[in-house]
């Protein structure tokens, strides 16, 4: 299945709620080979002293007891899937590093010593369209073929789906959605909108439900907290318990345009299209103007997809028009030609996504 295939969502009821089981399981192929370029990544093991937080988590387990490995490289689809991602160094060799400490656990615990084992929570800091969602999956996946998650699920939830209308649902909805990610990854979005309404805000409830079952639960899932850098900063320092409890941060930078082009051009012929010279020069014109306009708002790798799309569906309605009784043949139908990339400006006005292409 290609990426983006695995990558469509389920939606659920509320339209939040994804879950996806991770369907690749071990591959055969052998040898994968380091990410070459090794970049600061904070992934501070669980005894890490962090002055006021130490005694949140003086009680607090290690995730998971290593289970025995089957035999096979676990590491070779893990990287199959992030060599194909444009850029995110820091983030491929943090997965590396993942990899890496539980293999030699593992390797640790056969050899009598002490397995190490660690706390798997993670922070997940960047703007819209980083890929943060799409590497929550590949994380959960490698912790499933690591022995660390029995499923390898993801349930990918935001405020809407965690805060209830009336005292004691917020609790019981997170309970239920916390129950969905057992063996899995539970990632929550925007999670700094929880802290928004202050103390009587059932936000709070949701982060008290999630923190207690952090700790009733602590081997039965992951949870990750993403959002942007900013936010994400101030919600953890307006909850000083929190950030010892997540042992593992991960940077999402924003894609410079090259990136983006090369985004572009992924996400084209994963589809089977392909972007004439011309039509690279005008989305890279566009990009470098959008990603200027819109600092703050701009969707990153989500833009590009949603101005692919909208490419397609353009190109189709040409063709259709220009080939009223014929087909246009198999280039012509591969063709993304400029003027199928109608451009239209996102708004400044901090709209997030319901702009242009967001
Ligand atoms: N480095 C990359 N290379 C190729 N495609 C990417 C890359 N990063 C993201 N994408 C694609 O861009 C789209 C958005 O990515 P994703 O949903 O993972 O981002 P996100 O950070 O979770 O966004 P949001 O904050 O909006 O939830 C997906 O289709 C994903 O496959
Ligand atoms: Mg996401």
């Amino acid at each position: 299945m290609s990426m983006q295939g695995q990558l469509l969502a389920a939606t659920g009821s509320k339209g939040q709620v994804i879950e996806r089981m991770n369907d690749q399981i071990a591959s055969g192929a052998k040898s994968g080979t380091r990410p070459s370029r090794q970049i600061n990544v904070v992934l501070r093991s669980h005894d890490s002293s962090s002055s006021g937080a130490a005694a949140h988590i003086a009680d607090q387990e290690p995730l998971a007891a290593v289970k025995p490995l089957p035999p096979g490289d676990h590491y070779a689809d893990i990287q199959k899937e992030l060599d194909v991602m444009v850029g995110l160094d820091n983030v491929k060799s943090l997965v590396y590093e993942i990899y890496a400490m539980l293999q030699i656990a593992q390797m640790r615990s056969e050899a009598g010593l002490n397995g190490g084992a660690h706390v798997y929570h993670m922070i997940f800091k960047g703007n819209p369209g980083t890929g943060k969602t799409t590497i929550a999956r590949i994380v959960a996946k490698l912790l499933q073929k690591m022995g660390v998650l029995s499923k390898g699920h993801l349930i990918e939830v935001e405020r809407a789906d965690l805060v209830g209308e009336y005292i004691g649902h917020t609790a019981q909805k997170t309970r239920d959605l916390v129950r969905k990610a057992v063996g899995g990854v539970l990632f929550v979005d925007e999670a700094y909108s929880l802290a928004r309404g202050g103390e009587k805000d059932f936000g709070k409830e949701a982060i008290d439900t999630l923190v207690k079952a952090m700790e009733d639960m602590r081997n039965q899932f992951v949870l990750i907290l993403a959002g942007y850098p900013a936010e994400i900063e101030h919600f953890l320092m307006t909850n000083p318990g929190l950030p010892s409890r997540f042992p593992i941060q991960i940077d999402f930078p924003d894609y410079t345009v090259d990136q983006l082009i090369q985004i572009a051009e992924l996400m084209a012929r994963d589809r089977d299209y392909s972007l004439l010279p011309q039509t690279v020069f005008k989305m890279r014109q566009h990009l470098m103007q959008e990603k200027h306009m819109s600092v703050f708002s701009f969707s990153n790798a989500r833009y590009v997809r949603n101005m692919i799309e909208k490419s397609i569906r353009h190109q189709a309605v040409r063709l259709l028009s220009q080939y009223a009784n014929s087909s246009p043949g198999k280039q012509e139908l591969m063709a993304i030609r400029p003027e199928d990339v109608k451009l239209e400006m996102q708004s400044t006005s901090g709209g997030r996504r319901e702009n242009g292409y967001t």
